[in-house]
């Protein structure tokens, strides 16, 4: 069977970009393929973070991903700390890696600005998320649009020493949404919804709703005032097409149809209900969930069961390296 790897980072709050570009993906992977769904904590620290709230928003991704669907008899759902071999392998894999290739990176150059005093974590980051998925012996990673040239690195690191050491790693693959693979920010559709944009405007979250309609009737348009799908003239309103119609599970053609002649505030009207909708059964579950015993159990047989295939990937990784 295929074995599947992903991550999210418990770091500000979960947005509908990190629904519909990957836990979608998560829920229909784990039918029919091996999977494996981790809280990537060790990722959050490249950026200082207070203590107590990392550990508050770890245990809520984790109930996000139940709350969205996943299934612990289906999937492997753990916290990324509670697996020592994910720092173990990352500084091998640093050690078969290039300065230039991670200074290459386009999420390191956005973050980093040429400031010589960031922390060195947000240039290695991507191997840690490297050491994430070749522990596994992922076939699959399931990611939104922004973390393709990540996988790239992780492809070009385990050829780079597989050349050397023949079978050391499965070589995985990216897998992304055909709609949804990079939901955009509501105030600025040129650049992607992110968890840590300023404007809290720019996202709707899937937890906390106040701002959520505000942000839907107040997303960037343009002045045509056709609801019609067309990502280079019109990366607003396609943007907001595309929600629509993952929420409210209709072909983007169809609501086209049904909103012509009619203007925005009629089509975002209606958005702001299908969204609410949508994420509805979502928030309702995660309150169920949270603060269970549960949640607890289901985390540390997590634990367990990763740590069992991750010691079996290290030892052999070692080995070959002859450590
Ligand atoms: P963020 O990028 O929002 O800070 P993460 O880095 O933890 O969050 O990403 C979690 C997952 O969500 C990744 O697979 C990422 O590619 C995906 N993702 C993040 N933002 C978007 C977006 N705007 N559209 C689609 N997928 C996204
Ligand atoms: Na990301």
């Amino acid at each position: 069977m295929k074995r599947v790897f992903s991550g999210i980072q418990p770091t500000g709050n979960l947005h509908i970009g990190n629904y519909i570009g990957a836990m979608r993906q998560f829920i229909e992977l784990q039918q029919e393929m091996d999977c494996v769904y981790c809280v990537v904590d060790m990722h959050s620290i490249t950026l200082p973070q207070d203590p107590q709230e990392l550990k508050k928003s770890t245990l809520d991704v984790a109930a996000l991903y139940l709350s969205v669907g996943l299934d612990p008899k289906k999937s492997i759902i753990f916290v990324q700390s509670t697996v020592p071999a994910h720092a173990e392998l990352s500084w091998i894999l640093t050690c078969n890696s290039h300065t230039g290739e991670l200074f290459r990176m386009t999420q390191f150059k956005d973050k980093n600005k040429g400031d010589e005093s960031a922390p060195a974590g947000l240039l290695t980051y991507p191997l840690l998320m490297a050491a994430d998925i070749l522990l596994y012996d992922t076939d699959i990673v399931p990611v939104g649009n922004d973390q393709k040239q990540h996988i790239e690195l992780t492809r070009d690191i385990a050829q780079r020493i597989n050349h050397r050491f023949p079978k050391a790693f499965v070589v995985p693959d990216y897998r992304g949404m055909k709609i949804g693979a990079r939901i955009m920010a509501l105030d600025d559709p040129t650049s992607k919804m992110s968890k840590s944009a300023q404007n809290p405007l720019s996202r709707i979250t899937l937890l906390d709703e106040p701002t959520r309609s505000k942000a839907i009737m107040k997303a960037t348009t343009d002045s045509e005032g056709t609801v019609r799908f067309d990502t280079e003239e019109k990366p607003g309103i396609s943007n907001l097409l595309t929600i629509y119609s993952v929420f409210s599970g209709q072909e983007i053609k169809a609501i086209e149809h049904q909103y012509e002649g009619l203007g925005y505030g009629a089509f975002k009207k209606d958005l702001v209900d299908v969204v609410i909708e949508g994420v509805a059964p979502i928030r309702q579950r995660f309150d169920e969930i949270r603060h269970s015993q549960e949640l607890i159990r289901i985390l540390e047989d997590g634990t367990r069961r990763a740590d069992a295939i991750a010691q079996k990937t290290l030892k052999r990784v070692k080995d070959v390296f002859g450590l």
